[in-house]
């Protein structure tokens, strides 16, 4: 029985990752959330896992600690797991305190309340001990490693090693925008307050581990898409645009390259970093999926269009006629300051070490992206109504 300590999992990528833990290790897991339920945290998304024997909801601030400290000595997790944080660019251009403040002192704070938990001392050989099998681990972002040039205008196809390609067995037609890739050996390069924030919150976690000897991991992940995901980020937004007939916003001429990971996958690479990753190792996660923010929209457009046509029952979700989901739809908006060109992982260590691989291709996870949307519109709903937010505190005061 592992017990985990998971911040942030009211948000997209957290929430994901306590439904893929309870699904593979169902009762053999004990699971405490933490989550401040700022815009971006739905309880509604748990919902169903915190009613469960087994998951503990807290709401609070990973800055808080004695809150962090309490919690640790209450639950004695084995793992704690960071995925509190400001996530939104846009934002972080309009108020990058926040996202310091988030990011880098609430990322401190955890570190520092396991740490005071789990230290034993150093033993005869001068070297700092810790309790048996705890683990912290820093969910990343790629974007620490900055902007990779764009030097195809159509893609190209991506050749891998042959250790890899023994791994990704199921991928295959890969692709790729360019001839670089960001390795965990890359030089930090953040270029917005978003990713300045991740970058010091890597930075402290390492300096944790080489000055305190704290069993620590790093996870650095390409864009995440999939259920539950805030309709502010691109692709939920188009979904909702698109059912509502309402224009499509593409930064710029829609070039920029992401690598896109459906957020299962994700999921399932940070369990396995957590159980097998060898300690004070960075992992990048990636999805072997670059696109183009243009192409990503385009692939939305149609695969709704064609769902609207085959399934005529989910007509009714439409805002707008049948005839006028087309690329009319897309506007051009003034591009993003500082808007990194291009992102790609090489994700060749974390296939090789622990035999991950991202197994969805943008095909498959797309489609269950859209028709997840399309049937779980009560949810978008909540979000967009600002609903969600009254929902914890009704749950609270009806159980009182
Ligand atoms: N979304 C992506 O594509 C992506 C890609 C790579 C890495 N990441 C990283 O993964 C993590 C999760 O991303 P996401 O997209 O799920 O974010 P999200 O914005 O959907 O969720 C963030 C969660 O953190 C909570 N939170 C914010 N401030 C908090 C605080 N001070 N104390 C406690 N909880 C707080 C929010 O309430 C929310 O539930 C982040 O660290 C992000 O940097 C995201």
């Amino acid at each position: 029985m592992k017990k985990y300590l998971v911040t942030g999992a009211a948000g997209f990528i957290g929430a994901n990752f306590v439904k893929y833990i309870l699904k593979k290790w169902e009762n053999d897991v004990e699971i405490v959330i933490l989550d401040a339920l700022t815009y971006a945290g739905n309880p509604l998304t748990i919902k169903y896992e915190m009613e469960l024997p087994n998951v503990t909801f807290v709401k609070g601030d990973i800055g808080d600690r004695e809150l962090v400290s309490e919690l640790i000595a209450k639950y004695d997790p084995d793992y704690i797991v960071n995925f509190a944080a400001e996530s939104h660019v846009d934002r972080s251009i309009t108020n990058p305190r926040l996202f310091l403040e988030t990011n880098i002192l609430g990322t401190q704070n955890m570190l520092d309340c396991a740490r005071n938990a789990w230290y034993l001392g150093k033993d005869a050989n001068g070297n700092h001990q810790y309790k048996e099998g705890k683990r912290y681990l820093q969910i990343s972002t790629d974007e620490v490693y900055g902007s990779l040039s764009k030097d195809f205008d159509t893609a190209q196809p991506l050749q891998v090693t042959e250790e890899v390609s023994k791994v990704i067995e199921g991928r295959t037609n890969l692709k790729t925008f360019g001839e670089k890739f960001f390795t965990e050996t890359t030089p930090l390069a953040p270029r917005s307050p978003y990713s300045a924030a991740k970058t010091g919150a890597d930075l402290i976690t390492l300096a944790y581990h080489e000055t305190y000897g704290m069993p620590i991991n790093i996870t650095r992940c390409s864009n995440n898409y999939g259920p539950y995901h805030f309709p502010e980020k691109l692709i939920p937004l188009i979904i909702k645009n698109i059912l509502e007939g309402k224009a499509l916003p593409v930064y710029g001429k829609g070039e920029n390259v992401r690598d896109w990971l459906y957020v299962e996958d994700h999921a399932k690479a940070i369990d396995m970093v957590l159980r097998d990753g060898r300690i004070g190792e960075i992992y990048n996660v990636g999805g072997f999926n670059e696109e183009q923010n243009i192409n990503i929209v385009t692939t939305v457009i149609e695969i709704i269009a064609r769902i609207m046509r085959e399934e005529p029952k989910y007509q009714e979700l439409l805002k707008c006629n049948l005839e006028d989901i087309n690329n009319n739809l897309i506007t051009y908006v003034a591009d993003r300051p500082g808007h990194d060109m291009r992102y790609a992982i090489d994700p060749t260590k974390i296939a090789v070490e622990l035999g991950w691989y991202p197994e969805t291709p943008f095909s498959i996870g797309i489609e269950k992206t859209i028709r997840w949307y399309l049937d779980n519109q009560e949810w978008v709903e909540s979000v967009t109504s600002g609903e969600y937010q009254n929902y914890y505190n009704e749950m609270y005061n009806n159980r009182k």
